[in-house]
């Protein structure tokens, strides 16, 4: 089997749950603390031997391809300022043997359909693929490469799950999974966005995958599902036809940036790890009082 080189992030969706900050800004390119989504999303993909990562992007994405791009004005700018330590930032964003693609999806037909658009990038070879606002931070390894130690001596799919609670399930493509060694289950069937009374299991799909390319076959022929939308969860269902698929629970705490109250709680606990601000924030929110905020809040109306 090959080994996995290339990443798929699908950063064209509209990320209308953060309007009006994604009016002309991608979702993706949201800070936590100081790096956009998209950066720490590359940088797992990096730590984990991946060296082309393929951003399948739509309208108002340029600033992601900025962002990966040499920024020569403000370099030049940060050099005649003597600002070193800046200056490595801004250039160390990505190694330099790494390559990024940009492929444009230019109709919004579902995950599964911007996978697809990576195809011809990709070829014949397993893939990983990334999705940004499921962010993950792991004290042992990140996750990719986790899951890259699963596939390297399984030889197979891989899909990063995690336990949700069952009112949760309709939010995921969710697994039925038979428990093989520890963490890793053997995938039976995968449906998208179930009903809580049909889902097969709590184990749910958080953004991480490894795939074959005999998905991309499947996706060409893909109907429409969940949403009216290309699936890429139902595609991966009609795979275990022919392959073998596994699950894997990954070492890690995922913050939900796709919504306001996980992109919150990433917010405080990156911050609280920061090496610049960790103690100065601790003490402002050791320092809340909370009580008369909602006090405050209720005298307020
Ligand atoms: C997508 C996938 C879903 C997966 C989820 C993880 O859904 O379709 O299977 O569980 O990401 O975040 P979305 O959140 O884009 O609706």
């Amino acid at each position: 089997m090959k080994p996995i080189k290339k990443a798929v992030f699908p950063v064209a969706g509209m990320g209308t749950r953060f309007l009006p900050a994604t009016k002309a800004n991608p979702k993706e390119m949201l800070p936590v603390v100081d790096k956009p989504l998209i950066q720490y999303a590359a940088e797992e993909a990096v730590a984990a031997g991946i060296d082309t990562l393929i951003f399948v992007t739509g309208r108002n994405k340029r600033s992601i391809e900025d962002h990966f791009d040499t920024a020569y004005e403000l370099e030049r700018e940060l050099e005649e300022r003597n600002k070193e330590k800046m200056l490595r930032i801004v250039r160390e964003i990505l190694p330099p043997e790494v390559k990024c693609v940009f492929i444009r999806q230019s109709e919004a037909l579902g995950l599964g359909h911007a996978v697809l658009c990576a195809k011809p990038v990709v070829g014949d070879e397993p893939f990983a693929v990334i999705l940004a606002d499921d962010l993950i931070n792991s004290n042992e390894k990140p996750v990719l490469s986790q899951m890259v130690d699963v596939y390297n001596y399984q030889h197979c799919s891989v899909l990063g799950v995690q336990e949700v609670p069952m009112e949760e399930v309709h939010q995921y493509g969710v697994v039925d999974a038979q428990s093989s060694s520890d963490r890793v289950y053997e995938v039976k069937g995968m449906v998208e966005k179930p009903a809580q009374a049909d889902a097969p299991s709590n184990l749910a799909v958080v953004g991480r995958y490894i795939l074959t390319p005999k998905l991309f076959d499947l996706l060409e022929t893909q109907e429409r599902g969940a949403g009216n939308e290309i699936q890429l969860t139902d595609a991966i269902a009609r795979l275990l036809g022919s392959q073998r698929v596994l699950a894997y629970n990954f070492v890690g705490k995922r913050f939900d940036c796709g919504s306001k109250l996980g992109y919150l709680q990433a917010q405080v606990e990156y911050a609280l790890a920061h090496e610049e601000v960790n103690e100065e924030f601790r003490d402002y929110l050791m320092s809340l009082d909370l009580g008369l905020i909602d006090r405050r809040k209720a005298a307020n109306g």
